[in-house]
């Protein structure tokens, strides 16, 4: 039998989990399926895609840096991929790729459903204005926050976010030299890169008040920086971006199989067996 072909895309993408979750969720539904990890550098993306799909790739994830490359790629994307402009996932249909984009759903899943967060009327800081952030700014706006604030290193792009979002009463830019001068946010998402390296982080303990939830969209070694000031400065719940990956792939599953998988299971298989993951509890 030749079985149907899914696959992620990344570069560097060998220790990703999502070939392990994918095979999860298809044998609970019992789906024969293939779906392998492919590293493509952003100048050879395209021509990875094109010979996957020519291969009978039916789907794929598509993971750092290539999400932007990813929705230029689509003939057509979904809204929440327009407005993250980036994709994570593809399917082909007749010929084309279909962009859409889980990864906010993802988050706002783990955070309400997992950790039974209400997010509503909550103010958030996102820091970050990159591939990652602009996929979760617009279901954290969905799921009713108050307040978002976005802050990042180069602050074009931080206003570019902020206007495609197109919520000036809710969405606004700041400086990163500002932080100190934003009072505190009962959410602190970390959508950055920094810290993935050896880098320490850093920012104001003023951002914290008592109630503060802080998310990492990172897992394992590239979050232990940003959880780690934020236990010491303070928060009352640190979040890895663990229970988001499976999350995400779940959405994803549904979009290209027709059925959710539950992901309980998986998560905790996996948050059990890497012990470099933070623990997010
Ligand atoms: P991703 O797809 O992970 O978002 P990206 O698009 O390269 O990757 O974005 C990386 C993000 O991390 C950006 O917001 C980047 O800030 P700049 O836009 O100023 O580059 C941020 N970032 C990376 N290293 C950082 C550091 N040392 N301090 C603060 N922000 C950093």
């Amino acid at each position: 039998m030749t079985l149907a072909r899914y696959a992620v895309f990344g570069h560097p993408i060998a220790h990703s989990l999502s070939p392990a979750i994918h095979a999860a969720f298809a044998r609970q539904h019992g789906i024969a399926l293939e779906y392998t990890a492919i590293d493509a550098a952003p100048a050879d993306f395209a021509a990875a895609l094109e010979r996957f799909a020519a291969a009978r790739g039916r789907g794929c994830n598509v993971t750092l840096p290539l999400k932007e490359a990813a929705f230029a790629l689509c003939a057509q994307a979904s809204g929440r991929a327009r407005r993250a402009g980036a994709c994570n996932t593809l399917t082909h249909v007749d010929g084309q790729w279909h962009g859409d984009n889980t990864d906010g759903a993802g988050l706002v899943h783990d955070l309400t459903g997992r950790r039974g967060l209400d997010l509503r009327a909550r103010r958030v800081l996102l820091l970050g204005a990159g591939g990652a952030a602009r996929g979760v700014a617009p279901a954290l706006l969905d799921a009713g926050i108050d307040e978002l604030v976005v802050v990042n290193r180069t602050p074009e792009r931080a206003d570019a976010l902020v206007d495609a979002l197109g919520e000036p009463a809710r969405a606004h830019s700041r400086y990163w030299d500002d932080l100190r001068e934003l009072g505190d946010f009962e959410l602190i998402v970390n959508a950055t890169s920094a810290g993935r390296g050896a880098d320490d982080f850093s920012a104001p303990l003023s951002l914290v008040n008592s109630r503060s939830v802080a998310v990492d969209l990172n897992y394992g070694e590239a979050a232990i920086a940003f959880l780690a000031w934020a236990r010491a400065a303070g928060c009352l719940e640190t979040v890895d971006g663990l229970g988001m990956l499976v999350e995400q792939a779940a959405e994803a599953f549904e979009l290209w199989h027709g059925v959710r998988p539950q992901t309980d299971e998986v998560y905790a298989e996996l948050r059990g067996r890497d012990k470099t993951l933070v623990t997010a509890d």
